[in-house]
């Protein structure tokens, strides 16, 4: 819940003005106010997507907004279970997983999204509990399903914190998702999926993050608030 209208308008433009590689795929998850005016501004040089959606299909469900909703002012990509989502307004596994599925419905993509609170960690457990949020609401999709899929890693303890894994611990973590995703569907389907790492990524620690084999791009919350250190973190790719 960052910018006004005008900022984020100047943010994009001066994303598309900015020098950027033409092999890196650049999205922008603005407030949803502004995703349909952001989407005409971007002229499909950079992708606008949603922070959230509701999985139902239409009907009284005041203040929500569903897929087709989304599409029908162009725009066909959605965060899924962003960790603010799961902590402040509640989203469970369950409802993650039926989001999911009203996303894979209606051909909609989405970046799904997971990741260990400070607590889980400190205690060493944060492996199997990454793995139990991607088989609660993810792994349930079938091979063709989850192919070319995105997820984000993000341990929770470094959003807006300012205290980044280190290229190690992300990289650890994002070697265990492809495996898991080895074992359950294949090889082919886990280089398929792209495991971006989000938590605190910015323009003096990405490029070592974007380094690590098994991280695949960056999820970036504060540091892509200023086209400068955004368009940096983008070359640092
Ligand atoms: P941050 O946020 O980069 O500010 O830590 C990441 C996120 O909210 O996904």
């Amino acid at each position: 819940m960052n910018l006004q209208f005008e900022e984020g308008k100047a943010l994009v433009n001066n994303i598309l003005k900015g020098n950027r590689p033409s092999d890196v795929n650049v999205m922008v998850f603005p407030t949803s106010l502004y995703v349909q005016s952001l989407s005409q501004e971007a002229k499909k040089e950079i992708t606008v997507g949603v922070q959230n959606f509701n999985a139902n299909e239409k009907g009284a469900f005041t203040g929500e907004m569903s897929i087709s909703q989304v599409e029908s002012v162009g725009v066909s990509i959605g965060l899924i279970g962003h960790s603010e989502r799961r902590a402040i307004f509640n989203e469970t596994d369950a409802d993650l997983k039926l989001k999911v599925d009203a996303a894979i419905e209606k051909g909609f993509n989405f970046i799904f999204c997971c990741g260990e609170p400070l607590e889980v960690r400190e205690a060493g457990n944060e492996y199997s509990f990454v793995k139990a949020q991607l088989e609660a609401s993810l792994f349930h999709l079938s091979s063709d399903e989850l192919k070319n899929g995105i997820i984000a890693y993000e341990p929770v303890w470094a959003i807006g914190t300012g205290k980044t894994a280190t290229s190690q611990q992300a990289e650890e973590m994002h070697a265990e998702i492809r495996s898991w995703i080895t074992e359950k569907y294949s090889a082919e389907i886990a280089n398929s999926v792209s495991i971006l790492y989000g938590g605190s990524c910015n323009n003096k620690n990405a490029k070592e993050l974007f380094a690590c084999p098994n991280v695949d791009g960056g999820l970036i919350g504060g540091a892509a608030l200023k086209a400068e250190s955004f368009l940096e973190i983008i070359n640092a790719f």
